[in-house]
């Protein structure tokens, strides 16, 4: 990707995250913080607008350790899921997403329990991205990354390898990457998946698995942004 390219995404993502503030924020909301470079635009919009009087008792709940430091950064209060029964909306940001079924890959950033577990407590999901996120298939441009238990994870990958990927563990700092949560990640590469609500159950019940990036039923909204545009892509009729 060219400077100038990068920039133009840089600015979509800027649009998509001032939307969100925008159109689903109000004062007193409890609210789930995505991760990912797109949420922490949106983090950062937030937390400007909240400590200029635009919102007043806002309460977050992160989904990452990286986007809690931000936030208090920006002086939003973050506290525990726990700390709260539900949260009003909780902005995401996703690697792919299908604007015709609405199902998503998330993960490349490594947060997806704990994005999977926040978006399960919120009312209402948005998802937040550039266009180039938009795909005809999941699994069309990246691998499905699925968090393990370290133990005998060379099982698990062989188990998943059955389910028809070429599983690569997660590599940083010449070190398995692990997750906030103490887990490794297994980047899974699939053909394009023709059917990811089939395939989503088999992942999540293989043994060792403790998540899996597909995102299905979940985004209640997407805001896309493009050139020049922010738009919501319809929810289909289910
Ligand atoms: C984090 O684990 C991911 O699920 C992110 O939400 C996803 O990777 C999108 O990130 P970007 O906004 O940086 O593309």
């Amino acid at each position: 990707m060219s400077e100038t390219q990068a920039a133009d995404q840089r600015q979509q993502k800027i649009a998509a995250a001032a939307y969100a503030v925008d159109t689903f924020i109000q004062s007193g909301m409890h609210i789930g913080l995505g991760s990912g470079s797109t949420s922490e635009l949106f983090v950062e919009e937030l937390g400007r607008r909240a400590s200029r009087g635009d919102f007043q008792n806002l309460l977050t709940v992160s989904t990452s350790e990286k986007v809690t430091a931000l936030a208090q950064t920006f002086g939003l209060t973050v506290v525990p899921l726990d700390d709260v029964t539900f949260l009003d909306v909780t902005i995401d940001g996703a690697d792919e997403i299908d604007p015709v079924t609405f199902g998503l890959t998330k993960g490349r950033g490594g947060a997806l329990l704990r994005e999977k577990m926040v978006a399960a407590a919120s009312k209402l999901e948005v998802i937040i991205a550039d266009y180039s996120k938009l795909v005809t298939r999941l699994g069309e441009k990246w691998p499905i990354p699925v968090e393990i238990v370290p133990f005998g994870w060379h099982h698990t990958a062989g188990r998943l390898r059955s389910l028809g990927c070429d599983p690569i563990l997660r590599i940083h700092n010449e070190k398995p990457y692990m997750t906030d949560g103490g887990n490794y990640v297994l980047d899974c590469r699939f053909s394009p998946l023709e059917d990811p609500l089939g395939m989503a159950p088999l992942i999540k019940n293989t043994v060792g698995v403790v998540e899996h990036g597909l995102f299905i039923g979940v985004a209640g909204r997407i805001v896309i942004a493009a050139p020049g545009q922010v738009y919501e892509v319809q929810r289909p009729a289910l």
